[in-house]
């Protein structure tokens, strides 16, 4: 294939520090995540990355089902952060990614809290953070990314109202390898950037602040305006009697407030 992925074409003259020193690729796997977490159980180089062509069992938050057909990316990062460096890596890898969008194509990236990368309003990419606690410390951390390169959305109706792909908003054909490349340099940088910087940028992109949200948890929906984010990427929610309530990222879903109104 002519945009075929290979740890050699990835790495070649990067000088990252940390992030892609080693690269595994695959044509497809179950999941990216799961392969990373069997490598960094077995204590695989921090850095360590994992991409697959294509994922048969991608999945996302609360084992929502991520589509990762041929022409998408998907990684896994394998790292092992101190503990207050958890909340920082959504943050690294939402920027890292709207970064490399931005230089390789041109087009606007915003993210919206928590985990979703978006353009033109629509998900381009998505992305997963698990990590394995041994009592306070971190055993393990892995960062998972999901990009639609060069993806023909319409074909996956599921997704078709909600998501997009750098191909189809440019109208063009986006290198793969130019985008993992790119993705393992903007990583790379970030990693060990003053973690005050990391939460200004990530702050800055986030197209969530000032809009009437609906959060939503298990059975349960919170309506309010998206006020600000905390330096633990908690979302704080002003509630229109005036009260505001911190939301950790976890397991909650965020909604425009209008569009919830509309479909209730
Ligand atoms: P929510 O939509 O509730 O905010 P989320 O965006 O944070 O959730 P996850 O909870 O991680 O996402 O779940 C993945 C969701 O992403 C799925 O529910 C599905 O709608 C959507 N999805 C799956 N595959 C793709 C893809 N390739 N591109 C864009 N969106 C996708
Ligand atoms: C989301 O829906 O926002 C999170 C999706 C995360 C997808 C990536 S693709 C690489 C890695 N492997 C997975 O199974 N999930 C993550």
């Amino acid at each position: 294939m002519e945009d075929g992925l290979s740890p050699q074409k990835i790495t070649s003259g990067l000088n990252n520090r940390i992030i892609g020193r080693r690269v595994l690729c695959y044509p497809s796997l179950p999941s990216t995540m799961e392969t990373a977490r069997k490598e960094a159980a077995r204590g695989a180089p921090e850095g360590t990355v994992i991409i697959a062509d294509e994922q048969t069992v991608g999945h996302g938050r609360l084992g929502r089902t991520w589509l990762s057909p041929e022409g998408s990316v998907s990684l896994s990062v394998v790292l092992y952060p101190d503990i207050a460096g958890l909340p920082y890596l959504i943050m690294i890898a939402s920027l890292a990614v709207a970064r490399s969008i931005e230089a390789l194509t041109g087009l606007e990236a915003l993210l919206k809290w928590p985990n979703d990368v978006l353009v033109n309003g629509r998900k381009v990419a998505g992305i997963l953070i698990e990590s394995s606690m041994g009592g306070k410390a971190v055993d393990y951390a892995v960062m998972g990314i999901g990009i639609n390169i060069k993806v023909d959305i319409s074909a996956f109706p599921e997704i078709a109202a909600t998501a997009t792909s750098l191909s189809g908003e440019l109208h063009s054909s986006v290198s793969r390898l130019g985008v993992v490349r790119r993705l393992l340099v903007e990583l790379d940088g970030f990693y060990k950037a003053p973690r005050q910087a990391i939460y200004g940028e990530w702050r800055s992109r986030l197209t969530t602040l000032g809009r009437q949200v609906c959060v939503v948890s298990g059975g349960d929906a919170q309506y309010g305006r998206a006020e600000s984010v905390t330096a633990d990427g908690s979302l704080m929610l002003r509630a229109d009697d005036g009260s505001l309530t911190k939301v950790l990222a976890g397991d909650i879903s965020l909604r425009d407030a209008a569009d919830d109104n509309a479909t209730r």
